[in-house]
């Protein structure tokens, strides 16, 4: 790393850190990309120099992530949040059921804008436990003839993560994983629909990756305007409009980075050491932090806790400014602390963090 650059220990929970030697990558190449003369952002999105760039990374995508044959990679914008209107708009009929499984706020996003075009239903939820953790396999409740079953795989806000997803067999899973995709290895062909926006453990903002399973895609509603269909990006290579460039170019080179240090396999080894660090310092903190995810359900990307008294959280978290840890206050609907800890968060900014928890409890405990 160049010793020269202040870099900030960023715990942003999206957008979030990015990979120093793809920023610098970026930078050299950002006035003169590859000898065009230009930047990506200023290439045509028809010209061969920005088409190799797209599709080199929907191919890294599909060879770092062994997503099998039978599925198409397309790039959408509007974030995850239209995916919750796009899922349903394109697979949930009238009078169609799906199983929507509760386990916080973004799957309650995803709920209520289903319901705007079918009967979606709740196929479990742990509401009831403050989102503490994620609900058992034999807690999940749906049906054979459902259209889909939706599940969260990383909650955000909550701190929590599916450590073994359902087998739904015939019943196609569509999964919202925006908060820990491409963070471990995972069998993609259980699902029948992944997305996730680009921000956290991708690239920037503005790029939504979403993964179709085709014999889905066949059952898709027809009547559905031209940008909301999925048949329209499969059938233009996400082509048909202007795609976000220079975000699908910093994606790429987000997947060269990672390609570079050894894949996903690493990837997943150092995310669950970084979190390791922290949860640590939790668990060793005799009650001093308090944990809100519970043990079994702990998310390997966002790590939330909270301290015995509010007053303590409030100088926890103005010293933790003071000393440079950006983003570590919780969301803003639920409060306490969060790290976030994707997998461009560098070791050594986990372990300042955590080494600060243990000094803050020794001054404080
Ligand atoms: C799990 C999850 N789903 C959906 C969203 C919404 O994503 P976007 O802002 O890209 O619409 C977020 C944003 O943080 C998220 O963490």
């Amino acid at each position: 790393m160049n010793q020269l650059v202040h870099r900030a220990y960023n715990f942003n929970a999206g957008p979030s850190a990015l990979p120093l030697p793809v920023l610098e990558k970026a930078q050299q190449e950002l006035i003169d990309f590859r000898g065009t003369g230009m930047s990506v952002m200023e290439l045509s999105h028809r010209s061969a120099a920005y088409e190799d760039v797209h599709n080199q990374a929907i191919r890294l995508l599909k060879e770092l992530m062994a997503i099998p044959e039978d599925y198409e990679v397309v790039f959408i914008q509007g974030g995850a949040s239209l995916q919750f209107s796009m899922v349903p708009m394109n697979f949930l009929k009238p009078g169609q059921n799906a199983g929507y499984i509760m386990t916080g706020s973004w799957s309650e996003k995803a709920l209520s804008e289903a319901k705007l075009f079918g009967n979606p239903y709740q196929a479990a939820s742990t509401k009831e436990s403050q989102y503490r953790r994620i609900p058992s396999l034999d807690e999940l409740q749906y049906n054979p003839d459902d259209a889909y079953v939706h599940l969260t795989s990383n909650n955000t806000i909550y701190g929590t993560q599916w450590q073994k997803f359902p087998d739904t067999r015939e019943v196609p899973l569509v999964a919202d994983m925006s908060s820990d995709i491409f963070s471990r290895p995972f069998d993609v062909s259980k699902f029948s629909l992944i997305y996730a926006g680009a921000q956290k453990n991708l690239g920037p903002s503005g790029v939504t990756v979403v993964m179709i399973r085709k014999d889905l895609l066949e059952k898709a509603e027809t009547k559905v305007p031209t940008m909301l269909k999925y048949s329209t990006y499969v059938k233009n290579n996400s082509l048909y409009n202007t795609p976000p460039t220079f975000g699908i170019y910093m994606l790429g080179e987000v997947l060269n980075w990672a390609k570079g240090i050894g894949g996903i396999d690493e990837i997943a080894r150092r995310n669950e050491e970084k979190a390791q660090l922290i949860y640590n310092a939790i668990d060793q903190s005799s009650g001093f932090y308090l944990g809100h995810a519970e043990k079994d359900s702990r998310s390997f990307m966002n790590i939330t806790f909270r301290l015995k008294d509010e007053e303590l959280e409030k100088k926890f978290l103005a010293e933790a400014k003071k000393e440079g840890f950006i983003g570590v206050n919780g969301h803003r609907s639920v409060g306490g602390c969060r790290a976030s800890t994707y997998n461009a968060v560098p070791y050594e900014a986990c372990k300042a963090f955590s080494e600060f928890m243990v000094q803050f409890q020794r001054t404080n405990g």
